[in-house]
């Protein structure tokens, strides 16, 4: 990760206390909460999971993958906040998918949330090849990734599709999920046109720490800078929830 993305992640970590970070993540699982079976969490790119951070009052164990060490020590501080004394066992593992395989423990639930779009098609069914193996019937999948509705999807910098390696459809990911494993409980494709209050300003304070960093105090070279994050384009995202056969 580059030392721009870092001072995003760090940012975040100083403006989104543990019970704001919960309240404001959508998250659809909650209507399957019940349903969880006996069996560990695993998050892939866990960064500092709302996810984990909720969940780690369950007492289940959790395993939490990154290939960030700062992003593991983020994450471990707030569950140790968030849950004290209630939280399971922590596993925290700086491996770096997929050329590191996921330990073979069999998981009731998966998380994967913004990680998929990181790898081309090839290496997302290697992945999921994995995550079949780790799992049982009635473990939860949950995925959330970027769409071809998304505005970096027709974008003609290069440098953006090496970054994110692919844009999905929902028949990526029906052909990703089969159906001999998977069943898909739920599927949702959202546009966001306008971030919110709260994403444009964490998102506008990174943009001037970064060019506080590279020196840049020309106030109108700083407007230029600042323009395009400024602007709002869409946020094209899929989300499903599958459930292991
Ligand atoms: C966009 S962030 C998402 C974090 C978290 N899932 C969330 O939704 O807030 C992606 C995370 O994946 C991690 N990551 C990126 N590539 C990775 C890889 N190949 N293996 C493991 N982690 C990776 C990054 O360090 C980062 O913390």
């Amino acid at each position: 990760m580059d030392e721009t993305l870092r001072m995003y992640w760090e940012l975040y970590n100083e403006l989104c206390p543990n019970e704001l970070m919960i309240h404001k993540n959508h998250n659809l699982l909650r209507n399957f909460e019940d349903e969880f079976i006996e069996g560990p969490i695993l998050e892939l790119g866990c960064g500092q999971s709302s996810f984990l951070v909720e969940y780690s009052k369950k007492g289940k164990e959790i395993f939490a993958i990154d290939n960030e060490d700062f992003q593991l020590n983020l994450l471990k501080k707030r569950i140790e906040l968030y849950a004290g004394k209630e939280a399971g066992k922590l596993h925290l593992l700086n491996i770096t998918i997929p050329k590191k395989e996921i330990p073979k423990e069999i998981f009731s639930l998966v998380i994967m949330f913004d990680f998929l779009h990181f790898f081309t098609l090839e290496d997302c069914s290697k992945i999921i090849d994995q995550i079949a193996s780790r799992t049982q019937k009635g473990s939860l999948i949950y995925i959330k990734a970027h769409s071809k509705s998304h505005s970096y999807f027709k974008s003609p910098n290069p440098g953006m599709h090496q970054y994110y390696k692919h844009f999905f459809s929902e028949t990526d990911l029906s052909r990703l999920f089969d159906n001999k494993n998977f069943e898909r409980i739920m599927i949702s494709d959202t546009v966001q046109s306008v971030r919110s209050k709260f994403s444009r300003e964490l998102e506008i304070k990174w943009h001037e720490s970064v060019l506080d960093e590279h020196q840049v105090f020309d106030s109108q070279d700083r407007e230029e800078e600042l323009k395009s994050t400024k602007e709002e384009s869409n946020i094209g995202y899929l989300e499903c929830i599958y459930r292991r056969k």
